[in-house]
């Protein structure tokens, strides 16, 4: 303790020691805390119950906090910093933990489908730099779900691949998942990505070549058997061929209108959208750097039509919430320069799929680029690279980070200097640098400021030479108020046995490339979120699925409230694991 209220307390720390892949405690540095601030099940709507794992209805559910949080934003909203919106995704759901034994298939069903989405959660605190404490019933909380409804907006809209006998319009869509990373963006609202949707469908599917073989739409891809409780999950029907098509968007959300109707944004394309994140050129013009999470799948941007208008007035705000549905996409391609020089670097180029908001893919429409987003990009040979998650620009530098987490299938023949390794367990990220700071011009120089593992042999952190802590699997990124890049990672236990973490890495001066530990999520979990407010001493994760690999009988986690096995929970806790918002502070 120590400093004033108000005043900034900034992060210092000592590298933690890297927990085995067993350990279930959440590790923070010396001189921190962690404490669980949101968890799967806690009440937020009025009138909601408290949570009651074992006997769980999707009524409840729906006016509880979702499952499995990951895009995580804490939005202050008041100049004493004593009230903030926390938004955030709920990806997917782990049944087998989730549920006890016996559940009736349509009640688990139901259930999850309310605890996918997004969640607004009023927070509250006696003064900057405390802990938050969630406003249960607050005005502005808010559940999205699977059944909440979205509107289509941008050239596809109406589109007669985006119709369905529930919307023959082509342009309303009931619900949002596998909402992965996402954005804050400069006017308030936060994006969010629908990445594997093709997990829920049965479908036909069909060689690499057809729309739903891409999107790895097939036969077998609806284990959770969702088409027994509602047609629209069995797309081998002509009713609902095209659902979904109605997923794999950017959606946007303001937060501050619960009443809002959030929107799916068809000019930003239709692929696995891990998340996006915004920047304001110079000239106005906002720009979207965007991930395909796949192996061997692409980097994307999207540059809008109009130009931001500043200010929060009515009309700024109205104008603004248009930005992102009309505009122009296109797919990266990074040359290297030869590795003779002993790093990997070299240009780069957008390479258009529209132009003024046109297709510019030969035998592509304007629908079917923004709908097969994946087959236009092939078409135009942009590089295919190691599943890029979160890629998010820095406000600091203007450079744009590029988490690859890994590619275990790519082959010695199909290395390139931007993917330089074969059977890539650890991922790499890497540095994009537009020609004069220019978001709108279509080159770029890059580098691979960080190849990830155990330091050693084929691993490389921005040329730092002393210690590092070994890192593997970047997922999210984010960045302090200094500019120093936080990585936080998924799939640790698996590459290089340790459990997953949240990294900071300056990226400028005599430390760039130093990876420092910050904290280890518990077993089973990857680390979500992350977020940094460096200036008054707290960083926010969202710990995701904890104990995945365990039962609900018999868990192999209690994160985070850690009931002792054989007790009797209190009232709303559980002898398992729940997915949770942590903020870690001084102690
Ligand atoms: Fe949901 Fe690409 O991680
Ligand atoms: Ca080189
Ligand atoms: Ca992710
Ligand atoms: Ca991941």
């Amino acid at each position: 303790g120590g400093a004033a209220p108000g005043r900034p307390r900034q992060l210092p720390f000592t590298p933690i020691d890297p927990p085995a892949r067993t350990l279930d405690a959440m590790r923070v540095p010396v001189g921190y805390r962690w404490d669980a601030i949101l968890r799967w099940g806690d009440p937020i709507l009025p009138g909601a119950p408290a949570f009651d794992p074992a006997n769980q209805t999707p009524e409840a559910q729906a006016a509880q906090f979702g499952y499995n949080n990951d895009y995580l934003d804490i939005i202050e909203t008041s100049r004493a910093g004593t009230s903030a919106l926390l938004v955030c995704n709920h990806e997917y759901t782990n049944e087998n933990i989730m549920f006890p034994v016996g559940t009736p298939a349509e009640t688990l069903i139901r259930t999850v489908w309310a605890a996918h989405g997004m969640s607004v959660v009023e927070l509250t605190r006696r003064k900057r730099g405390d802990v938050w404490t969630y406003v249960p019933g607050a005005r502005l909380n808010r559940r999205i779900t699977l059944d909440t409804l979205f509107t289509v907006d941008g050239p596809a809209a109406g589109s007669p691949l985006l119709m369905t006998k529930a919307d023959p319009t082509g342009r309303s869509v009931r619900g949002t998942m596998n909402n992965c990373a996402g954005g804050t963006t400069p006017w308030g609202t936060v994006l969010s990505g629908e990445e594997n949707f093709n997990q829920y469908f049965k479908a036909t599917g069909g060689a690499s070549t057809t729309p739903e073989g891409r999107y790895g739409l097939g036969a077998g891809g609806d284990g959770r058997n969702w088409r027994s409780v509602d047609p629209r999950w069995d797309a081998t029907t002509a009713d609902y061929k095209n659902e979904p098509n109605r997923f794999g968007w950017i959606v946007e959300v303001d937060p501050t209108d619960p009443t809002s109707t959030p929107v799916k944004h068809t000019a930003m394309g239709r692929f696995k959208h891990e998340g996006a994140n915004v920047i304001v050129n110079s000239d106005g013009h906002v720009v979207a750097y965007m991930g395909d999470d796949e192996r061997f799948d692409y980097v994307y941007r999207f540059v809008s039509r109009d130009t931001m208008r500043p200010g929060n007035s009515p009309k700024a705000r109205a104008h603004n919430l248009q930005l992102l549905s009309n505009g122009d996409l296109s797919v990266a391609r990074f040359t290297g320069d030869g590795l003779a020089d002993g790093v990997s670097d070299g240009t780069g180029e957008w390479i258009p799929l529209t132009r003024g908001g046109v297709s510019v893919v030969p035998g592509f429409t304007t629908e079917q680029v923004l709908i097969y987003t994946r087959l236009a990009a092939d078409a135009v040979k942009p590089t295919k690279m190691d599943r890029p998650e979160d890629v998010e620009p820095s406000l600091h530098s203007g450079r744009i980070y590029v988490a690859c987490t890994n590619n275990t299938s790519r082959t010695a023949l199909q290395v390139d200097e931007p993917n330089p390794r074969p059977a890539n367990k650890d991922g790499h990220v890497v540095e994009m640098i537009p020609t004069d700071g220019n978001h709108t011009v279509d080159t770029f120089s890059w580098n691979l400021i960080l190849i990830c593992g155990s330091p050693g042999a084929g691993t490389y952190f921005g040329g730092y030479t002393g210690p590092v802590s070994p890192i593997s699997c970047p997922d999210n990124v984010a960045f302090d108020s200094e500019g120093n890049l936080w990585i936080s990672t998924d799939g640790q236990p698996s590459s290089i046995g340790l459990n997953d973490g949240l990294f900071k890495v300056p990226v400028e001066g005599p430390e760039r490339g130093r990876v420092q530990q910050f904290l280890a999520v518990p077993a089973g979990a990857e680390t979500c979120g992350p977020v940094i407010h460096d200036l008054e001493g707290s960083v926010f994760v969202a710990v995701q699925h904890p104990g995945e690999d365990g039962s609900y009988a018999a868990p192999q986690s209690r994160f985070p409230d850690y009931v002792p096995g054989g007790s009797t929970p209190a009232a709303g806790q559980f002898a398992g694991p729940r997915p949770s918002v942590v903020q870690v502070t001084h102690s």
